[in-house]
């Protein structure tokens, strides 16, 4: 079997997640944050050990805001919801995820004002466009780093002195590069990162989060949730504190457990050689199409401007079969159709079908390469 879904979630995992779930479950099992005993404590501990690395990982300086939620969706709607109010304007991009675009569209019905603005056709963003959609002032923009469909990464050095210049804070949605693409958000500047934990980062589902820069005040934030924190329990309203007043609700802590190994695993490793390595791959993969007939590639062909997952389409051949093929006679497990971002489907011109996405990830071997591009090519003779 060939995974080509870690754009979906990442597999396999290091083996030390698993192991520090199991460990995480049968000998710190109290709930982190709550009680004082020796399990809740050691519980915590984990939780807090979690937050150091995910910070250290990005470059925030304060752990305390490393918000865990249970995926990136979570922490989007969280930031979307919580800084939104009508008449308040947000500009977006034309290749964003539906954990972007539905919140807003909800937003929108409330009063929102959403400025979606076009990129090419191989999903950059066009900058002097941008420049023009800030001109009347926008609180929010919000842009999708690294593309779910076609790998296309958006250049965040560029795009956030220009929001920061409109006096507009800036949302980035990191789904697709965390632990993929090295993010220093101090350097950068953004405003708000958000991370999902189950793909790049190599932790288990349920687990996600945001990191939040240090300018940003809690009483901000309304909170889209709220309940109890185990902190300010003689309070009827949300605590106005980080990370507590956006972390109503047990954390998942055995998920968060796993993610910290996983980011652990990740310090240990680099990010710069897992994106070496992922370069290599995806080089070898796009040259691998190029060379077969009927086969058309979506997004950037410079390795530079991208991350692994590639999009492609046979011609004459519906994106389902080639997916249910691959997946059927050759083993190779994909995934077809809009990927959850039609928006970004209709920026590539291939919305309503979609693509077929060819997602390889840091334990992807060139052999497996070989063995897919040989599998595409048999796929394509039979029609061409
Ligand atoms: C760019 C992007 N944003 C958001 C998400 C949503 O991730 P999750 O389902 O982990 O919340 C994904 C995952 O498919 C994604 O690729």
């Amino acid at each position: 079997m060939i995974y080509l879904d870690n754009a979906a979630t990442s597999w396999p995992k290091p083996p030390m997640v698993g192991e520090a779930m199991v460990s995480m479950l049968e000998q710190a099992g109290g709930n982190p944050g709550r009680s004082g005993h020796r399990l809740s404590i050691a519980a915590g501990r984990i939780v807090d050990d979690a937050r150091d690395r995910l910070a250290a990982l990005l470059n925030a300086p304060d752990p305390l805001r490393v918000i865990l939620t249970p995926n990136v969706t979570h922490a989007l709607n969280a930031a979307l919801l919580g800084l939104l109010t009508p008449g308040d304007r947000v500009v977006t991009t034309g290749m964003e995820h539906n954990s972007v675009m539905r919140p807003l569209r909800g937003l929108q019905a409330s009063g929102v004002l959403v400025d979606v603005v076009p990129c090419d056709p191989q999903g950059r963003l066009d900058l002097d466009a941008l420049r023009v959609a800030l001109v009347p002032g926008a609180k929010l923009v919000v842009i999708n780093h690294g593309s779910n469909v076609t790998g296309t990464l958006q250049p965040l050095d560029e795009i956030v002195p220009m929001v920061h210049a409109a006096g507009s804070l800036c949302l980035v949605d990191a789904a697709q590069t965390a632990g993929t693409v090295p993010i220093d958000v101090t350097a950068l500047g953004v405003d708000i990162l958000a991370f999902t934990g189950h793909k790049g980062l190599l932790g288990p589902t349920g687990t996600g989060g945001m990191v939040l820069a240090p300018h940003l005040q809690p009483e901000m934030f309304r909170p889209a949730y709220s309940g109890g924190t185990g902190s300010r329990s003689e309070e009827e309203l949300p605590p106005e504190v980080f990370p507590d007043r956006l972390e109503p609700g047990t954390l998942n802590a055995v998920g968060i457990a796993g993610l910290g190994a996983a980011v652990a695993y990740l310090q240990e490793i680099g990010i710069q050689s897992v994106r070496a390595r992922e370069a290599e791959l995806v080089a070898h993969l796009l040259a691998g199409l190029a060379s077969i007939a009927g086969v058309q590639v979506y997004g950037p062909l410079d390795v530079e401007q991208r991350t692994a997952t590639v999009s492609i389409r046979i011609e004459g051949l519906p994106v389902s079969v080639v997916g249910y093929r691959l997946d059927e006679e050759y083993e190779v497990l994909t995934r077809v159709g809009l990927h959850c971002s039609p928006a970004a489907h209709r920026t590539l011109g291939t919305f309503p079908q979609g693509t077929v996405r060819l997602a390889p990830g840091l334990f992807t071997t060139l052999e497996e390469i070989d063995n897919t591009l040989r599998a595409v090519a048999e796929i394509a003779h039979s029609v061409h």
